[in-house]
C-alpha cells in the first residue's frame, strides 16, 4: 500500500517534535497504523531558521496555503497556533477533503463548533489530543476509556507553564518573571505567554474537556478565569506553612443549575496526589459514576510529549482511511447540545 502523505503547518516546538517522533519510531508507528506515514511537506515562516528536526526529504514552504491545496496530502497537521491563519487553513483543508490533526486548543475552544460541523459535512476527521494536557491521552481517556460513565466532575493541572512557575517558586524561591522566561526558552509557553499565566490557556483546555466529558457545546465564554499573576513568593510560603500547595486548577462539575466551569489558583492539602504534581507535569482527575475517581498524569508541554499526542492522532486518522466514511468513528464524540445542562 502507498504511504499516507501528510503535510505539517508550522515546524516549531510541536511540529518539529512531531517530525522527530515520526522518524525515530517509524517502524512501530507503521505497524500500529497499518500504513507507512510520510511527511511530504511542511511550512514555516522563516525558512532559514534552525530547526529541532531534520527536514531532509520534506518540501519546505513559507506558504501554508500551498499545503492545504496540495491534492497529494491526505492529512494536514496544524501546529501554527492561534486563530489566524490557523482557522482559515483548517477550514480550507477540510473543504479540500483533508483530515486534520491539531494541537491548537485556542482554535478548538473558540471555533471547534464550526470546525466540527465542517468536518461532519465532508465526512472527515478532526483530532486534537495534543490540545489538552500535552502528552497525556486525556481526550481518549474520557471519550473512550470512560465512555460508560456519567462524569460527575473533573479537575486538573492543565497548564504546564504555570505549574512550572509555581513549582520553582515553591521549591527554590525563584522569581516569577525569571521562571517564565525559562519556560519560554524550553518551548512550554504559548507565543503570547500571558495566556499561560492569566489562566486563558487552561480555560481553552477546560472548555474542550468539559465538552467531551459532559456532551455540551464548546462555550469558552462561560469559564470563570483567574490566573497566577497575583501569586507571590510569600503566598507560596504561607500556603506551605499551613500544609497546602498552590496549584492552578481547571474545574468542571455538574451542579443542579448546569455545568460549572472555572480556572483559578487553588489551595490543595500537601498530602493529596495532585498537590505533588510538579514542574511541567500535568494531571487530570475525572470522577465517573461507575469507575469512581481516576487520575491521569504526564508531561503537559514540550516538543516530544506533545508530539506523542499528535502522532497518536495521526495514527488514529490513518486507521480510519480505509474504512467506509459512513461508518467512521466520528471526529470526536461531540454531540452538540446532547444534554440539557448549560454551563453557568
Ligand atoms: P512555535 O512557535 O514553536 O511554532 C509555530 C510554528 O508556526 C513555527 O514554524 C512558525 O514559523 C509557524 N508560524 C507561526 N505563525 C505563523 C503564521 N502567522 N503563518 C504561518 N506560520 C506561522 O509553537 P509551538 O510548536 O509551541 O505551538 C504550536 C501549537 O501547539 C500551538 O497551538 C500551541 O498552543 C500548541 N501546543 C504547544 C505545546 C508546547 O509545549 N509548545 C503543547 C501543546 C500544544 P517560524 O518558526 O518560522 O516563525
Ligand atoms: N503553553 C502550554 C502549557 C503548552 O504550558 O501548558 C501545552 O498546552
Amino acid at each position: 500500500m502507498n504511504p499516507v502523505k501528510i503535510g505539517i503547518l508550522g515546524l516549531g516546538t510541536v511540529g518539529g517534535g512531531t517530525v522527530n517522533v515520526l522518524r525515530r519510531n517509524a517502524d512501530e508507528i507503521t505497524r500500529r497504523a497499518g500504513r507507512e506515514i510520510q511527511v511530504c511537506r511542511a511550512s514555516t515562516r522563516d525558512l532559514t531558521r534552525s530547526r529541532i528536526c531534520d527536514t531532509t526529504g520534506i518540501a519546505l514552504t513559507s506558504d501554508p496555503y500551498e499545503i492545504v491545496a496540495d491534492p497529494d496530502i491526505q492529512i494536514v497537521v496544524e501546529t501554527i497556533g492561534g486563530e489566524t491563519p490557523a482557522r482559515d487553513l483548517v477550514m480550507k483543508a477540510l473543504a479540500n477533503g483533508k483530515h486534520v490533526v491539531t494541537a491548537n486548543k485556542m482554535l478548538i475552544a473558540l471555533h471547534g463548533n464550526e470546525i466540527f460541523a465542517a468536518a461532519r459535512k465532508h465526512g472527515l476527521m478532526v483530532a486534537f489530543e495534543a490540545a489538552v494536557a500535552g502528552g497525556i491521552p486525556i481526550i481518549k481517556t474520557i471519550r473512550e476509556g470512560l465512555a460508560g460513565n456519567k462524569v460527575e466532575w473533573l479537575a486538573g493541572i492543565i497548564n504546564g507553564t504555570s505549574n512550572f512557575i509555581l513549582t520553582e517558586m515553591w521549591e527554590k524561591g525563584r522569581d516569577f518573571a525569571d521562571v517564565l522566561q525559562e519556560a519560554q526558552r524550553l518551548g512550554y509557553a504559548e507565543a503570547d505567554p500571558t495566556f499561560d499565566i492569566e489562566g486563558v490557556d487552561a480555560a481553552h483546555k477546560l472548555t474542550i474537556l468539559a465538552s467531551i466529558a459532559f456532551g455540551i457545546p464548546l462555550q469558552f465564554g462561560k469559564v470563570y478565569i483567574e490566573g497566577i499573576t497575583g501569586i507571590t513568593a510569600a503566598d507560596v510560603k504561607y500556603a506551605e506553612a499551613l500544609g497546602y500547595r498552590i496549584k492552578l486548577l481547571g474545574i468542571a462539575r455538574r451542579t443542579p443549575k448546569g455545568i460549572e466551569l472555572r480556572v483559578h489558583p487553588t489551595l490543595i492539602p500537601a498530602r493529596r496526589l495532585i498537590a505533588n504534581v510538579n514542574g511541567v507535569m500535568n494531571a487530570v482527575l475525572v470522577k465517573g459514576d461507575a469507575v469512581g475517581p481516576t487520575l491521569s498524569y504526564g508531561a503537559g508541554a514540550g516538543a516530544e510529549p506533545t508530539a506523542s499526542a499528535v502522532v497518536a492522532d495521526i495514527v488514529d486518522v490513518v486507521r480510519t482511511l480505509t474504512s467506509d466514511p459512513e461508518n467512521r468513528v466520528p471526529h470526536l464524540a461531540f454531540q452538540p447540545a446532547a444534554i440539557s445542562e448549560i454551563p453557568i
